[in-house]
């Protein structure tokens, strides 16, 4: 029996010792002192023996037990210990490690440009009005004054969803609109998307942007009109800058007229940018017609009002000297990067 006990005492050292773990350590105290362990099974097996061999046998199996049972909270110790620090470690953060680059996005140049524009406005006391890019026939062209058999009418030119449904190809159907839900005194601008049937080249895109502007009031003339669109041409391409009206024709605008700007770039010498004629279309623009202010139920007797509109594509271009109008929509960050 003594050397059964030396044995089990060996034992329980020998694989306390190998023990990795909690979980591995508990096993050996279930093989060596739970209810069938080896040393349970000999403290059972002690009434077999006569009174003073147990006595002595019962000693040492006590000795062993109490042996095997510090060597169990020891280990135990150990290994939590040893467990909470492969946690720490596997939890562990490294505070000086640089952090992830997310790379930062930029304002869309047309953003930009449009943002430009309505700021010269707005600083003018314009506010800012919306319509639909999927549009009526009626507002499109018939409220705008456009005869029956005027050309921009047709397939070739504009995106028809049905009979009466259409992609605006232009932002002035936004005056009509408006002139039908506010009365005058009306000053707003109008920026947005526009689609006509072109085929992508360096200049043309199926899908452009237009800003479009309104003033109506009493005793409105083409001075005002002049005087507006001068100081604003000024104030976008720089103090120096001249400003030229050419007549022009637009259904809905009468007298109508186009407005150039002295090159910014040459000064009006003549360059590339403005193909040597010192001068650069920036805008159409006029009196509001008065059939298209009749429309809007506004009494032409006491108003009168000026409109234009102009290409974001064309002045972002011209601004920026870009030279392809599809870099706009190809979102190649190294382009549009450039625009923070
Ligand atoms: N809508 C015209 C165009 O697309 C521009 C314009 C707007 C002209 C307002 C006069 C007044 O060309």
């Amino acid at each position: 029996m003594q050397t059964k006990l030396t044995n089990i005492l060996k034992e329980a050292k020998e694989l306390l010792a190998n023990a990795t773990g909690i979980a591995e350590a508990e096993q050996v105290r279930i093989r060596m002192l739970g209810k069938k362990g080896k040393l349970t099974e000999i403290l059972r097996s002690m009434g077999t023996l006569d009174p003073e061999e147990r006595k002595i046998i019962g000693q040492a199996a006590n000795n062993v037990r109490a042996e095997i049972e510090a060597r169990l909270t020891d280990r135990f110790a150990d290994l939590k210990q040893a467990e909470k620090g492969l946690k720490f470690e596997a939890e562990r953060i490294d505070v000086t490690e640089p952090g992830k680059q997310r790379p930062l996005g930029a304002k869309h140049p047309i953003s930009v440009t449009i943002d430009e524009i309505s700021g010269v406005f707005m600083g003018m006391g314009y506010s800012i009005a919306e319509g639909p890019e999927i549009e009526t026939v009626y507002f499109n062209f018939d409220a705008l004054n456009a005869a029956a058999d005027h050309p921009s009418r047709d397939m070739t030119d504009t995106f028809y969803i049905d009979e009466n449904t259409l992609l605006r190809t232009q932002t002035s159907p936004v005056q009509a609109r408006t002139l039908l839900k506010q009365n005058p005194p009306i000053k707003i601008i109008s920026p947005g998307r526009c689609y006509r049937c072109d085929t992508p080249d360096a200049t043309h895109s199926p899908m452009f942007h237009q800003v479009e502007g309104l003033l109506v009031d009493e005793g409105v003339s083409m001075s005002d009109l002049k005087g507006t669109l001068d100081s604003f041409a000024k104030q976008l391409f720089g103090a120096g800058v001249k400003t030229n009206f050419r007549p022009h024709f637009f259904p809905f605008t009468e007298p109508s007229a186009e407005m150039d700007v002295s090159c910014f770039k040459c000064g009006g010498e003549g360059c590339r940018v403005c193909k040597g004629s010192g001068w650069i279309e920036i805008l159409g623009c006029g009196m509001v017609h008065p059939n298209v202010l009749d429309v809007g139920g506004i009494d032409t007797e006491k108003y009168t009002g000026f409109a234009f509109g102009m290409g974001v594509e064309r002045i972002a271009m011209l601004k920026y000297g870009v030279d392809d109008i599809r870099l706009f929509y190809e979102n190649d960050m190294r382009f549009i990067g450039q625009f923070k």
